[in-house]
């Protein structure tokens, strides 16, 4: 049987096993898919074991997402461009390293919750691994503005210069929080690690423009801090990021197998499982 895991630490709370499940049942496709925890300083090794074992492919997850760059032969150029790697696919002539996180975002974005993307305002919060890994999708949607705002303005002024090169006609510029001010978006994406400390990236009030949505690329039961403070600052329409961890998942099975799995169900089953 075909072989696939995740891997990361921690990596107990990983749905990817169950999701992955999902789709192999769901498209008749025979594998496994198990989670395996790698010790920080052993990533490479457990790679190299697991391949050794006849496996086929792995998704990688924090803290190895860097390594997992370095170790691939050859990279998807969104990959590329993202640093970072969260999906492994083993071959004879070596190891393609894939990010399907930018990828999974758009498909959430656009396909689960019907949001356009061409030719709108989207705000990008944060400066990090995980914006990184979306702009190069968020380009290739044609928006008309697209700015990265972090509260160490000079990382978003990197990532601008970095990504400028494929920005296509959109605006794309590096902002300060306080420097939103007086600036309205239709798409306001939080990809910070606040949330995780429970904090909140500090912004302006008035960003929402009249319908717009607020994304945070974390998930959990209901309202994450920033969904909430979204709410009150006038955004139409909030989102979390659980269709995201679907999505990309999808792209990686998709990249394996050949065949897309059809997401809708799987989501409601985890959305269902949160609540
Ligand atoms: P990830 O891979 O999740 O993006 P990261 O590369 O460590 O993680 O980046 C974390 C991002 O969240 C950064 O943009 C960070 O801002 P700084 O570059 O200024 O450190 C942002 N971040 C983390 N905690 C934050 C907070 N409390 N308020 C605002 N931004 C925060």
């Amino acid at each position: 049987m075909d072989r696939y895991a995740v891997i990361g630490n921690p990596i107990a709370h990983s749905k990817s096993p169950q999701i992955h499940a999902a789709f192999a049942r769901q498209t008749g496709q025979t594998l496994s898919y198990e989670a395996l925890l790698a010790p920080l300083d052993g990533f490479v090794r457990a790679v190299e074991d697991f391949r050794a074992e006849g496996g086929r492919g792995m998704n990688v997850t924090v803290p190895f997402k860097l390594e997992a760059f370095a170790l691939s032969t050859r990279h998807t150029p969104r990959a590329e461009l993202a640093g970072a790697v969260n999906t492994l696919a083993f071959g004879d002539d070596g190891i393609l390293g894939d990010n399907t996180d930018g990828a999974g975002l758009v498909r959430d974005l656009i396909v689960n919750l019907g949001c356009t993307l061409g030719g709108r305002r989207v705000l990008v919060l944060g400066a990090g691994g995980a914006t990184r890994g979306a702009l190069l999708p968020l380009l290739d949607c044609r928006p008309a503005t697209l700015v990265v705002a972090n509260r160490s303005p000079a990382k978003a002024d990197e990532l601008v210069a970095l990504f400028t090169p494929h920005a296509g006609r959109a605006a794309l510029a590096a902002s300060s929080f306080d420097a939103l001010a007086g600036h309205g978006f239709d798409v306001v994406i939080n990809a910070t690690s606040a949330s995780l400390s429970g904090a909140l990236p500090p912004l302006p009030s008035g960003l929402y423009a009249p319908g717009a949505l607020a994304y945070d690329m974390m998930y959990g039961r209901g309202d994450t801090p920033f969904m909430a403070a979204a709410r009150t600052q006038g955004a139409a329409r909030v989102a979390d990021g659980l269709g995201m961890l679907v999505e990309q998942a999808a792209e990686s099975f998709t990249l394996w197998r050949g065949v897309r799995p059809d997401t809708a169900a799987v989501l409601a089953e985890l959305r269902r499982q949160l609540d």
